[in-house]
């Protein structure tokens, strides 16, 4: 198990849709473990795959709180099987875009198709917090970033921000390589 490296915005690998994952294998089981334990480190309620620059469809989330047990979920091969009509606005961040926020509409409820890590199906309805979370990771899987999901206007803001972000952290990183 290892924490691996998050891929930040606006590296391309981030816009790519990653493939259905067809084997059920040790190895795959091994990244999920890094997957979380990535997720954990950084920390994060939800992590997709190709966010650590691999495009296998699957992803990892825990939304339970911070007084309850952990719940570790690993959902390999998700799809939206139903959305409700009603929506709701809800502020959302990512690991690969980190310290930006924006206000982001999604169904409020959804049920999401799924195997786990034997390649066994299930469907399950997913609400608030993990509903959020669940669509927002699929969409990592799409090649798509909650920035995507928001007005252009308030999309080209946020991409200045984590831009000029992303730079100043590199600076301050060579200068300090020099060191
Ligand atoms: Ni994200």
């Amino acid at each position: 198990m290892s924490v691996r490296d998050i891929l930040l915005f606006p590296d391309r690998r981030l816009r790519m849709k990653a493939r259905e994952v067809g084997e059920f294998s040790r190895e795959l089981a091994e990244l999920a473990e890094d997957l979380l334990e990535t997720m954990y480190a950084a920390p994060g309620i939800g992590l997709a795959a190709t966010q650590l620059g691999v495009m296998k469809r699957l992803f990892v989330m825990d939304c339970s709180q911070e007084d309850e047990a952990k719940n570790p979920r690993v959902l390999v091969n998700p799809r939206i099987v139903w959305a409700s009509e009603e929506k709701q606005e809800r502020e959302e961040g990512c690991l690969s875009l980190p310290g930006q926020f924006a206000e982001v509409t999604r169904p409020a409820t959804v049920v999401v198709g799924f195997q786990n890590l034997e390649g066994a199906d299930f469907e399950e309805q997913l609400d608030g917090l993990q509903a959020r979370c669940a669509q927002h990771e699929i969409d990592h899987l799409d090649g798509k970033l909650f920035i995507h999901r928001i007005s252009s206007l308030k999309r080209q803001i946020i991409a200045r921000k984590a831009k000029k972000a992303l730079r100043e952290a590199q600076q301050n990183k060579s200068e300090v390589d020099k060191e």
